[in-house]
């Protein structure tokens, strides 16, 4: 009856909110569908997307799952990204990636996909980065790919496409980098793709292509790749419009049946590779000038004839020309690398075998840095001709290794006090430091440069100035030059200067997203890149990539929560949803924060304290200090050189947890603050001895103070607040701590009064997280664990079925009130409490076990504390009102009070325990009690706070 009316309208507003909460802050449902689609058309053998049915994509923490922080104006989150690279996955792609409506990014790159290419892709017209390169996609690649307007990099290089390249690409109005190579990709090249104004990287080598070269190509301004290699353009000539080409770094056409004459490439002032080699290209090598940025020439294998032209002396750059098995004739001059300054990295290959070469023009003394290969030329059979073993060769041999493992520093050599994954390297200029690297696999695509060592330095320079960091962050574990890509291994370290020697998660991500996003400025010199794997090792195993920076704000936990007063069940529902979402948030807070080591350990806003200083403290842990016991050991009191006096909990031999435990735990208590929650100051965690050091509590703890052990009586309005303040203290630690806690161990021994008499809650948060959502569209339930709780306190239905919920909470706050009621323990000579109220409630005699000492008291808010502490107590988990419930409840009995201090006729002068059995104030039981289910019987229940709104 009281309270109802109040709840009709709150339950409006909870339904409202559970509207709100229910269709509009989560991921839009079509996206959802759509990737519990993707899912189940894969196989994952490695279960790396087993969340991926547990709560909300975008909010929860779906693997590979990136969403925006806020949802859009629609109300929902959108997915942004996809990305599941390197996950082992098998199977199909889902049709349903169609329905994505603003995804930016699809990577799949490098699992083991099969099937086609679903057509679907081409409708999400947002997509930027379309990422399924290192599968075995097989199949034609669907037309409608061409309506991706905003594409700005196409790979799917690396599968088993068959099929043409479709005219529709034409379309791909912002595509930069069409990535199609190694598949078996047939027909002609499209001239229509000499459309794309945009394009700055074609690589389709490695198909089946045939017809010939599109003149119109060179209208590609942009372009500065085009990489063609192995394929068949059976007689085709390489257009002579391709002199025309103004930006191009990098000409690929090796093996390619290209018939013809070269073009005259001289006009492309940045050209620095050309590779035409393997063709049966015929007539005489250009004469105009190339780009003094040449590295590499490469035009063997062909019927080329006349003199090597004398501009091949005026490359500085050079490193690579190879102009073996041609018909070339006249001399070799003697100075093609007069204008090249050799440094201990760079060289020069020139391999003229098998042509007719008759000649040399000026001396042969070539540097040490040259290899000249001459054999199978005419000349060989001069014998003036110098070292002529060395030169006439007609192997090749092996000139210089290509591959190479890197030997900096002698650092490796050392080992880290850390932990395994934690290695020496150097910093500038001359020191070992211990850190923790990140792993990359990379590889260039498509250098335009054959041989790495020179180059070493600046790809380190290029690659770390963009990450922002120093060159020493980078090293190259090892290298391999493979069919003109560069596979590689790279390092990154944390500076040197970082206290924890790894990065932090943030920076992990940062990273991560740099390399997976394609972000880095484009340098055509080292040509586009791909990421092979990003390995998270070590300290970084943990770290997650799921939907990161998404935060719910505390107004929408509090609309949420206000909403949700109403009704039991729908306060459960929200709850439980509330729980989950803290708990996936906390698994992601706990996994990127996990402490790596001992040495490397800082708390926000926790001190560390050596065992010595605690010590200090408590004067050498002198009984005369100790001020309790509790489960987790003895608790001492101490007084820190800056005074302050704290209580130190030192934990017991058997109370020791894994060190990683203990910092979890340190961690998530450290982040819970609250008035009504005993704070924690700081920790120590020094060899044998794990010790928390808490806020002091002057006034100990209320058991002391029910007992009368303390010097005052606490009054009835006191006892309110009491229970209030306790009350507030674990509805946070259940709603609005991150993760939720469930405390487990109430009742009045861990209720600390401060100077104030204000309630705080000790003892929280020891090992003790709320559940997460189990299955699919199940709310959480439970967690089950070893029973843990004083006697007396601990929840039946708990002790049943070792089932936990925040009701178990709930009855033990309850045990806590009849002990405020009556003074009483809530085991005392065999009789427990619960069982002791209840009896006396029933046979009306309620007032006759109230505590004498509380002095005198308003009947009637007695009697609905007493309904709220019986209706706590229920044996029925879903029968007890929740938290905020209790809360709300607290509250409106305060409120009933008359001033304090101000004795009305209403209070009722309590001279006798004994004596009141009948009082009149007690008359009013049968009003006040209807409301609330205060003895548990069913005959009540549609009377009780629990009522279902259904
Ligand atoms: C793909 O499957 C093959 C065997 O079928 C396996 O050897 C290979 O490691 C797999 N690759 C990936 C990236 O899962
Ligand atoms: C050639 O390269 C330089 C340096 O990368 C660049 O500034 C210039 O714009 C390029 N020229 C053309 C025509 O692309
Ligand atoms: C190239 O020449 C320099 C200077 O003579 C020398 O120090 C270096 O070792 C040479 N490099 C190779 C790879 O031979
Ligand atoms: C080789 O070249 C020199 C001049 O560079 C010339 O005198 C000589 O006749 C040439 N020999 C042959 C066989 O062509
Ligand atoms: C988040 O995902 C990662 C990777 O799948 C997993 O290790 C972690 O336990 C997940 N956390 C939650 C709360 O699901």
């Amino acid at each position: 009856m009281w309270g109802m009316r109040i709840f009709d309208c709150v339950f409006a507003v909870s339904w409202c909110y559970l509207v709100l909460f229910a269709a509009a802050r989560v991921t839009d449902p079509t996206e959802v569908h759509a990737l519990l689609a993707v899912k189940s058309y894969l196989d994952d053998p490695m279960q790396h997307l087993r969340n991926w049915n547990k709560g909300d994509p975008c909010r929860s923490n779906w693997t590979g799952v990136l969403c925006p922080a806020t949802v859009g104006t629609d109300g929902h989150f959108h997915v942004q990204e996809i990305q599941l690279l390197n996950m082992n996955l098998s199977g199909l792609l889902a049709p349903e990636l169609g329905q994505f409506s603003q995804l930016l990014v699809l990577d799949f790159m490098w699992n083991n996909l099969t099937g086609s290419i679903p057509k679907e892709i081409g409708n999400i017209s947002t997509l930027k980065l379309l990422l399924l390169n290192g599968n075995k996609f097989t199949g034609s690649l669907p037309d409608e790919l061409g309506n991706l307007s905003n594409l700005n990099r196409l790979q799917v290089d690396q599968n088993e496409i068959s099929g043409q390249v479709p005219k529709s690409f034409a379309n791909l109005s912002r595509v930069k980098h069409l990535h199609l190579n190694n598949n078996s990709i047939s027909g002609n090249l499209p001239p229509e793709l000499s459309k794309i104004s945009s394009l700055v990287h074609l690589l389709l080598d490695n198909n089946d292509l045939s017809g010939f070269l599109p003149p119109e190509f060179s209208n590609l301004q942009n372009l500065r790749i085009l990489q063609l290699d192995n394929n068949n353009f059976g007689g085709s000539e390489i257009p002579h419009s391709y002199s025309n080409f103004s930006k191009l770094v990098k000409l690929s056409l090796r093996n390619c049946s290209l018939q013809g004459s070269i073009p005259d490439l001289s006009r492309i002032v940045n050209l620095t590779f050309l590779d035409l080699s393997q063709n049966h290209l015929s007539g005489t090598i250009p004469s105009n000038k190339l780009s003094e940025k040449m590295t590499t020439i490469d035009l063997s294998d062909n019927q080329l004839d006349g003199p090597i032209p004398r501009s091949f002396s005026d490359l500085p750059q050079l490193e690579t020309l190879s102009l073996d098995n041609n018909h070339l004739n006249g001399s070799v001059p003697a100075n093609i690398w007069q204008n090249i300054s050799f440094n201990g990295s760079t060289r020069l290959v020139i391999d003229l075998r098998n042509n007719s070469l008759s000649n040399i023009t000026g001396v042969l003394n070539p540097p040490v840095n040259v290899t000249l290969r001459l054999g199978g030329n005419p000349i060989c059979n001069n014998s003036n001709l110098p070292k002529k073993g060395v030169f006439c060769a007609l192997e090749a041999g092996e000139d210089l290794p290509m591959n190479s493992t890197n030997s900096t520093v002698d650092c490796q050599k050392q080992s880290c006090p850390i932990a395994d994954s934690y290695e020496y390297v150097p910093a500038s200029p001359l020191r070992c430091f211990c850190a923790a690297p990140l792993r990359i696999g990379y590889r260039l695509k498509s250098p335009s440069f054959t041989y790495f060592p020179p180059y070493i330095d600046q790809f380190d320079l290029y690659l770390t100035s963009y990450l922002n960091m120093d060159p020493y962050q980078m090293s190259i574990e090892s290298y391999i030059h493979e069919q003109g890509r560069i596979k590689m291994y790279l390092k990154l370290y944390p500076r040197v200067s970082d206290p924890s020697n790894r990065f932090n998660d943030s920076e992990v991500l940062r990273i991560r997203g740099l390399f997976t996003t394609w972000t880095f400025p484009p340098n055509d010199f080292f040509g586009p890149y791909e990421l092979l794997n990003f390995t998270l090792l070590g300290p970084y195993s943990n770290l997650h990539f799921g939907n990161e920076g998404l935060r719910i704000s505390k107004g929408i936990w509090a609309a949420i929560i206000l909403g949700a007063i109403a009704s039991a069940v729908a306060t459960t529902t929200i709850l439980t949803i509330l729980i989950a979402r803290h708990h996936a948030r906390h698994q992601r807070v706990l996994s990127r924060n996990r402490p790596s080591s001992r040495a490397s350990m800082k708390i926000d806003g926790v001190k560390t304290f050596t065992f010595k200083e605690v010590a200090l403290a408590t004067e050498n842990f002198n009984s005369s200090s100790k001020v309790g016991q509790g489960g987790y050991g003895k608790v001492y009191k101490g007084t820190l050189p800056d005074r302050t006096i704290v209580a130190i909990k030192r934990a017991e031999e058997g109370s020791l947890q894994g060190q990683k435990e203990f910092l979890n735990e340190i961690k998530l208590l450290s982040r819970l603050h609250h008035r009504n929650l005993v704070s924690l100051v700081g920790y120590c965690d020094d060899e044998a001895e794990q010790m928390l050091v808490y806020e002091f509590m002057p006034n100990g703890t209320l058991r002391d103070w029910l007992s009368g052990k303390a010097k005052e009586n606490l009054t009835f309005s006191m006892r309110l607040c009491i229970a209030l303040g306790a009350a507030k203290g674990i509805l946070y630690l259940h709603t609005e701590a991150n993760p939720p806690v469930f405390h487990r161990d109430i009742k009045a021994s861990n209720i600390l009064l401060d100077s104030k008499l204000n309630a705080k809650v000790a003892d929280f948060g020891l090992s003790r997280l709320a559940p997460a959502l189990e299955e699919e569209g199940t709310v959480p339930h439970h967690v089950s664990t070893i029973v843990r709780g004083t006697p007396g306190y601990v929840d039946p239905e708990y002790l049943l079925t070792h089932k936990l919920t925040d009701k178990s909470d709930v009855y033990s706050l309850g045990v806590v009130f009849l002990e405020l009621l009556t003074g009483m323990h809530a085991i005392s000579h065999g009789k427990n409490i619960v069982r002791e109220v209840k009896m006396a409630c029933q046979s009306g005699l309620m007032l006759s076990i109230i505590d004498s000492k509380m002095g005198a008291y308003p009947s009637d808010c007695i009697e609905i504390f007493a309904s709220l502490a019986l209706c706590c107590c229920n044996d029925k988990p879903e029968k007890r009102p929740s938290m905020i419930d209790v809360v709300r409840e607290l509250e409106r009995i305060l409120k009933m009070l008359p001033e304090t201090g101000t004795v009305s006729s209403e209070f009722t002068y309590m001279h006798s325990s004994k004596s009141l059995s009948s009082s009149s104030s007690y008359s009013h039981q049968g009003q006040t009690g209807s409301s609330w289910n205060v003895l548990g019987s069913d005959a009540m229940s549609d009377a009780t706070l629990a009522v279902s709104p259904r």
